[in-house]
Order: C-alpha cells, then sequence, then structure tokens
C-alpha cells in the first residue's frame, strides 16, 4: 500500500462558518509532508478529524487504509498525536512518563521501551529527573520520545516548533527528519515557511478551506516562474510562492518592469 493518508472532498463547518470547503490531498508512505496554512486556516481540524477526534461533515479521509469514521480504532493502532501543547506530566519523571504511556499501550516490556526511546532521544541521563528541570529542547524530545511508544507508523505532529526558540526549533527538526528517516511517516502542520521549505518531501497549502497548491518544493516553484530583474534571474522563496499563490504581494517580488 503506497498511501498513508487519503482525504478526499472533506469539509467541515463550526455552526455557521465553514471551515474545510473540499479538502483533497494523499500523504505517501515514509515521508514527511507539511501542510503549511495561516493561523485559524483549519490545519487543527485537519488533525483532529485524521486522527478521529473530530467528525466531518462530508468527504472521506482514510489513515493507514483505514476509513477514519468507520474504522476509528484501526486508525488509532496505526498512529500517535503530538498536540500544540506538550503532554508530559510533571509529577512523574521522564523515564516513568514512558513507562506509563507504554503500559497504557499494552506494551510487554515497559521499561525496556522506556530505555530504549531514552537512549534514543539522548534523554538518559535525564531520565529520574522531573521534566520540569528539563530545558525546552528536552522537553520537546521527551514529548515526540512519548509519542512514538508502540511505534506508530504515522506520527502527527500539530505546529511542533511553534513557540519554540530558534536552537530548540532546530533540534526539533533533526528529530523529524531522524523519524522520517527511520521510516516514520510524519505528517506536521505549520505556519512557517521555513519550516515545510527545510523538511517536507511534499507541502500543501490550505487556504480559506481548500488546499491551494500542493506539491514538492520543486514543484511549488515552478508554478511559480522565478522574476527577472533586470540582469540577475532570482529564486522564489517558498514565502514569495505562497504569498503569490494566494494572491497577496510580497516586497521585492514581480517588480521588474
Ligand atoms: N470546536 C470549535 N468550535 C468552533 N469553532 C472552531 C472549533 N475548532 C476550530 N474552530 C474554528 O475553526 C477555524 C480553524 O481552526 P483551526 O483548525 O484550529 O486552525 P489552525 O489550526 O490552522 O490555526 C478557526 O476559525 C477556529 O476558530
Ligand atoms: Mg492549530
Amino acid at each position: 500500500m503506497e498511501k498513508a493518508i487519503e482525504v478526499k472532498g472533506l469539509r467541515k463547518s463550526f455552526k455557521d462558518t465553514e471551515v474545510l470547503k473540499g479538502v483533497d490531498f494523499e500523504v505517501k508512505r515514509g515521508e514527511i509532508f507539511a501542510l503549511l496554512g495561516s493561523n485559524g486556516a483549519g490545519k487543527t481540524t485537519i488533525v483532529r478529524i485524521l486522527t478521529t477526534l473530530l467528525k466531518q461533515d462530508r468527504g472521506t479521509a482514510t489513515v493507514n487504509g483505514f476509513d477514519v469514521a468507520s474504522k476509528p480504532e484501526n486508525v488509532r493502532h496505526a498512529i500517535s498525536l503530538t498536540g500544540q501543547f506538550a503532554a508530559v506530566d510533571e509529577i512523574l519523571t521522564g523515564r516513568e512518563n514512558l513507562i506509563m504511556i507504554a503500559k497504557l499501550r499494552h506494551l510487554d516490556h515497559p521499561r525496556q521501551v522506556a530505555d530504549d526511546l531514552l537512549k534514543r532521544f539522548g534523554l538518559t541521563d535525564a531520565a529520574d529527573r522531573k521534566p520540569s528541570t528539563y530545558s525546552g529542547g528536552m522537553r520537546r524530545r521527551l514529548d515526540i520520545a512519548l509519542s512514538l511508544v508502540g511505534k506508530p507508523q504515522i506520527i502527527f505532529l500539530d505546529e511542533p516548533t511553534t513557540g519554540l526558540d530558534p536552537e530548540a526549533r532546530i533540534e526539533d527538526w533533526k528529530i523529524v527528519k531522524e523519524l522520517s528517516g527511520g521510516g516514520t511517516t510524519v505528517f506536521l502542520t505549520t505556519q512557517y515557511l521555513e519550516e515545510a521549505e527545510q523538511l517536507a518531501d511534499q507541502i500543501s497549502i490550505l487556504h480559506e478551506g481548500r488546499i491551494i497548491a500542493g506539491g514538492t518544493l520543486a514543484e511549488l516553484k515552478k508554478l511559480f516562474p522565478s522574476a527577472k530583474v533586470e540582469y540577475v534571474e532570482k529564486q522564489p522563496t517558498l514565502e514569495e510562492i505562497f504569498l503569490a499563490i494566494i494572491g497577496k504581494k510580497s516586497s521585492g517580488m514581480m517588480s521588474s518592469s
């Protein structure tokens, strides 16, 4: 099976406001897929539908080959979700946090699972301390380690770097690349163009309820021919492509006469 996620004609309204107006996209196995959109575009709504936390009004979505509406249990088995806000328990130590989740997931050797993840995320030395003593980057690593308990095939990261300082953000990017290198499909949302540009194999831009553009960074760049500014041909940045697609003027682009 090639596709990790397939979304067709997805619609969702909250009261009178239609947030998703027919969203279509696909995510291939093993790739890093970035759903890019401004604040309020509907990214979290899509994540909640795909992770079976919210029902769509119309359209279909399959995750790992299972329909989210009719086979939510199968979907939940294949995925993990790391939300916009960290889910780390403050009373437990790092190791205890991991063991707790492993037990909740009915894994056979919770302590071994915890130790392996601590090692993988460079948290062995900090394992017996409470997360309140961790740096921002360490908390983030613990958070992602928690979401990897049970080896999910598809991991959802909803704005994984929002609110992080630049250093922690770069560390996060490293982890995401590593996850993908290990064969996990990564679905992430972001409002940061640079993040999508750095990480994603495929990018879909969500704007006013629809996917208005999608493809690899190279494909998106082709949609938007480089502007000739006098003698110098300039490669557009993803930001310029984004602004051009949504119809806003970007400073410095298309300024040749
Ligand atoms: N449970 C809800 N009830 C009413 N409105 C909601 C609810 N969840 C989201 N919305 C609205 O839907 C829109 C999209 O929200 P969201 O999916 O959180 O966007 P994003 O994650 O891209 O910032 C926003 O206008 C938000 O206020
Ligand atoms: Mg959101």
